[in-house]
């Protein structure tokens, strides 16, 4: 090797950059770019172990490339070449990805927060508004050529409660959005940072307070362990009759034979759904009744947010190979060091 011939590190992008080709393409003046946009998981494992990927110090993964590795559960992360140190995740919702794996491996990983955040909350309000007016109805009537159909009257925020489960950035954008409204906003957190408390001016109130008391709930959660299941046959009967529920963080928090039986009894008047918890199979209880708004995982499918997620993710793989250490790494890597650096530390 020549003396002044520098060995760039390895970044492998694992599906396709839609939008931000410059500034993806930028990160070649300082790292050789490969890409793995088709094939298996069976593949993937075995090139991993293989040594194909060896050298490489970051991988950059959309949420579709779960399709073609499957998740970065423990048998992956496993797999993974002893160079990689990051992830750099597009989604805010990371649980394709086992976090704690990855911090056990020294693998720091991040995700897109904030950028996803007014979309989102544009689509819960379009599945609060669509799920009240029961929009379905009237939609495919008019398609149909039955004009209004049976669509009978249905009900509006003016005056109404809406509990807000999970307050971070999207729940935080969803209370702004919904006040306009007439909403009265409550919300559930799992922690109380004082000085994020008044900002949005809704009261915070207990779980089963919650459920007990809001005429809307939308669901604002990330999906682990603790939160899979967490809307079930308890919880709806707890909830108000005629309650109105929508979900736009990740289908498995609710339990959709819980949620089509709800609305057969009339326990829940409507449902606005943007995930699922098969998905991409729909439950056919949900599909058959026409209380319930179904959008298939578009929440932030826009021009303008899908760009600022993938100059994130692109932002965070630079960040990685030029300082060592990821701008948005996600909580359960964020106190991660190992030899590489300041892992994982904002920087
Ligand atoms: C899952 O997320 C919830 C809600 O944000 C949090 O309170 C909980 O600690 C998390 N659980 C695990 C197992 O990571
Ligand atoms: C809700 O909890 C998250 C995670 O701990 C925190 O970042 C956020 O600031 C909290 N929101 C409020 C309003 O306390
Ligand atoms: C939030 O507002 C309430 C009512 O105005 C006030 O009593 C409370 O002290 C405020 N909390 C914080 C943390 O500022």
């Amino acid at each position: 090797m020549l003396p002044d011939e520098v060995v760039k590190p390895i970044v492998l992008l694992l599906g396709e950059v839609v939008l931000a080709h410059n500034e993806w393409n930028s990160l070649s003046k300082i790292a050789e770019l490969r890409q793995v946009n088709h094939g298996t998981r069976e593949q993937f494992l075995n090139d991993c172990r293989a040594g194909v990927y060896d050298g490489v110090l970051a991988i950059s993964r959309t949420y579709d490339s779960t399709q073609i590795t499957g998740r970065f559960d423990q048998e992956l992360v496993d797999a993974l070449p002893s160079s990689l140190k990051f992830v750099s995740h597009n989604g805010a919702g990371y649980d394709s990805i086992d976090a704690h794996a990855c911090a056990a491996r020294g693998i720091s990983v991040s995700n897109t927060p904030g950028a996803v955040n007014a979309c989102s909350a544009d689509t819960a309000m379009f599945l609060i508004l669509g799920a009240l007016r029961r929009i379905h109805i009237p939609y495919t009537a008019l398609r149909a050529g039955k004009w209004r159909g049976h669509m009978g009257l249905t009900h509006e925020p003016e005056g109404k409660t809406l509990g807000i489960l999970g307050m971070g950035g999207i729940g935080t954008a969803v209370a702004r959005r919904a006040q306009p409204f007439g909403l009265h906003v409550q919300y559930h957190n799992r922690s109380c940072v004082p000085e994020q408390m008044n900002l949005t001016g809704a009261k915070y109130v207990s779980f089963e307070e919650l459920l007990r008391t809001s005429d809307v709930i939308s669901v604002h959660l990330p999906l682990n362990a603790s939160t899979r299941g967490l809307i079930s046959y308890r919880e709806f009967a707890m909830m108000k009759t005629g309650v109105v529920l929508v979900n736009t963080a990740r289908g498995p928090i609710v339990n959709e034979d819980a949620l089509v039986q709800a609305l057969e009894e009339g326990k829940v008047w409507g449902a606005g759904l943007d995930v699922h918890e098969w998905e991409p199979e729909i439950h056919p209880g949900l599909i058959a009744n026409e209380h319930c708004v179904l959008l298939p995982h578009v929440g932030t499918a826009t021009v303008e947010t899908q760009t600022k997620m993938e100059v994130l993710v692109v932002e965070n793989v630079r960040s990685a190979l030029e300082r060592g250490c990821l701008l948005t790494p996600v909580l359960e890597t964020r106190k991660m060091v190992n030899g590489f650096g300041p892992l994982g530390e904002i920087c």
